[in-house]
């Protein structure tokens, strides 16, 4: 018997409180023009620690929400799987803190560090668990507060990310014609130092003399990443859809990480995919790494702008660097 994943349910969660352009303007060298037109982006959730929301509250509800939608309880889920690079602690892992919250009591559980390309490599490890056999039902989430990475002096990287978490359930099926078709994920060390956080890791301890605070928070060579983003994602859309012997024509709809409008913009005249058939949400989340995927996908499904026996495509570029593409039958 041949074993195949389907997404049935999806999910996503937000902090409350809205972060908009013009607040920048008071602590750095900014406005709501530049960066309105260099990013795209007008607005962000940024969570609140007081009102205890962490990666673990938002992602807990994200999975929530797709549990709910997919109306199976919490203890058939045999795997959790959460990308993210603000994990609660370092240990238990957040993926533990989920397990327990909801009572997902057969499920093993584990936190996967790939930056923005978070969810796209949980689910293809998902994915291969549940083709295996070994899983019937797992749990992937993308789930991130990079407000708590961020250096907010620092006007090239401070106006670019929010918080936030999306989810997907899947579970096994033996029809292809809804299903998981293929992923691909490709990794490349070499170029690590052009989006890292350098300390704060056991290289530079926060007890080392070396250890600076401000190196405790993302750093970035934006245009490197800019071109790598760009050209990335449209060579892992392409090498997975030649994979399926299809082209971009074939796909119904497209999903692409959310970083910067023009990256996007070039992704779609590359690939000639007309706006309509792209989920946009990056003016109102700006960039909320491992959890933009699946939030687009919620976001796109709930409003029934994608539906079953659609073709999905999802492209995505992280630091470090990683990048991934996947391809859905809905
Ligand atoms: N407000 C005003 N000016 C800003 C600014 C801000 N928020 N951020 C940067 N600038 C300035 C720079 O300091 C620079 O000034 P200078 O010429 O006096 O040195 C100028 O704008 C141009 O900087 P540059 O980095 O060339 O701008 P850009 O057009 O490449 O846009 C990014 C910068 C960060 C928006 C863009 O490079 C980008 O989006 N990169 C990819 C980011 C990304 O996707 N990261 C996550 C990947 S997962």
């Amino acid at each position: 018997m041949n074993y195949f994943s389907k997404i049935i349910g999806t999910g996503s969660a937000f902090p409350e409180r809205i972060m908009t352009n013009h607040d920048f303007e008071n602590f750095v060298e900014t406005s709501d023009e530049w960066i309105r037109t260099r990013t795209g982006i007008q607005t962000r959730r940024i969570a609140d620690h007081s009102k205890g929301e962490f990666t673990s509250t938002l992602a807990l509800k994200a999975a929530r929400n797709a549990i709910e939608m997919a109306n199976i309880p919490a203890d058939q889920i045999e795997l959790i799987i959460i990308g993210t690079v603000t994990p609660d602690s370092l240990m238990p892992t957040t993926a533990n803190l989920i397990q327990a919250a909801l009572g997902a009591t057969k499920a093993f559980s584990f936190d996967l560090q790939s930056a923005c390309s978070g969810f796209l490599y949980g689910l293809s490890i998902a994915d291969q668990y549940i083709r295996t056999g070994m899983v019937k039902t797992a749990l992937v989430i993308g789930a991130e507060t990079l407000s708590t990475l961020i250096n907010w002096q620092d006007r090239g990287t401070c106006v670019l990310f929010g918080d936030g978490a999306g989810a997907a359930l899947l579970t096994r099926t033996t029809e292809t014609n809804h299903s998981i078709l293929g992923t691909k994920l490709y990794s490349d060390g070499s170029k690590g130092d052009i989006l890292k956080i350098p300390h704060g890791g056991s290289k530079y301890p926060h007890y080392l003399p070396e250890y600076q605070h401000k190196l405790h928070s993302i750093h970035m060579q934006g245009s490197e990443v800019f071109k790598l983003a760009v050209r990335n994602m449209i060579d892992a859309s392409l090498a997975v859809l030649s994979d399926h012997g299809l082209t971009p024509e074939d796909v119904d709809y497209f999903f692409f990480h959310q970083a910067n409008m023009r990256i996007l913009d070039m992704c779609m005249k590359t690939l000639k995919v007309p706006k309509e058939k792209t989920w946009i949400n990056l003016d109102k989340y700006g960039n909320t790494s491992a959890a933009t995927l699946p939030v687009c996908l919620d976001e796109a499904w709930r409003a029934k702008v994608i539906k079953p026996g659609d073709l999905i495509l999802m492209a995505t570029f992280g630091g470090g660097v990683t990048w991934a593409s996947g391809l859905i039958r809905l």
